[in-house]
């Protein structure tokens, strides 16, 4: 991967020898990341479904929220490349109680605890994206935010008022809050996104049936990549538009 930031696309998940020259050239003889690949990482490739968990952090207590799954390859049939993230879903079906217990004990609960040893006081949202190996979970990636498209079908699924819970964090409180309510019902967001993206893609692109979107129970349309010109919203980026409808299961959000 380029070492840089590259918006997410950064990434080739290699098999072959071939794929990992093609993609190093790419990146560093190409330039195709400018200069985010002027240096790369090369890393194991890991196999296995990807979870994100996300907690809310006040420096000491580690709230964690349900687990998402963010769904990266793009087309339908997941026949295009990596991208920052075509969709996601809320619960995700392989983080048991048991496995999430795991990962608070060997991830966060470790993170939070070095960070606070060097003098940073950790306070906010922590997301460790994590690859379910058959050697176990290991990390992926840490953000200090929430992560995008997880944050919409986890948020819409919350019942806690999240502006309580996040004043709780910053004001060190957290050990004392009960327990987060949560819509039982699976959430799913679809991303809606440029032709072309993640490569090249043309912005300015007239938006329709966003009002008929609106009126449908509890389905939110999240805005990313859009714009108004005048009355008339349009494309303005790769990834355009989150729909998140909730469903008994996930299938039935889908
Ligand atoms: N979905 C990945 C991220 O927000 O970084």
């Amino acid at each position: 991967k380029a070492d840089g930031l590259a918006a997410g696309k950064g990434v080739a998940v290699c098999k072959t020898r071939g794929e990992a020259i093609h993609a190093i050239k790419r990146a560093m003889v190409e330039r195709a990341f400018g200069e985010a690949g002027r240096r790369i990482v090369i890393e194991e490739r890991l196999v296995g479904q990807e979870v994100s968990i996300l907690a809310v952090v006040d420096g000491r207590t580690i709230v964690t929220l349900e687990a998402s799954q963010d769904h990266k390859a793009a087309y339908d049939g997941d026949t295009g490349p990596n991208t920052g993230g075509m969709g996601a879903y809320s619960p995700a079906p392989f983080a048991t109680p048991e496995l999430l217990d795991e990962i608070i004990q060997r991830v966060l609960v470790p993170t939070v605890h070095t960070l606070r040893k060097r003098g940073t006081e950790f306070r906010g949202v922590l997301y460790a994206g994590i690859m379910l190996t058959a050697q176990g979970p290991k990390v992926l990636e840490f953000n200090v935010r929430f992560g995008d498209p997880e944050a919409q079908p986890v948020l819409m699924r919350l019942k806690t008022d999240l502006f309580g819970l996040l004043m709780a964090a910053a004001e060190g409180r957290l050990a004392g809050l009960p327990e987060l309510e949560w819509d039982p019902r699976a959430a799913v967001c679809v991303v809606m996104a440029s032709q072309g993206y993640p490569g090249g893609y043309e912005k300015g692109r007239a938006i329709r049936g966003l009002e008929r979107a609106a009126r449908l129970p509890d389905t939110k349309v999240f805005h990313a990549g859009t714009a108004r010109h005048g009355d008339q919203i349009v494309t303005d980026g790769g990834r355009v538009l989150g729909v998140t409808p909730p469903g008994a299961d996930i299938a039935a959000a889908t």
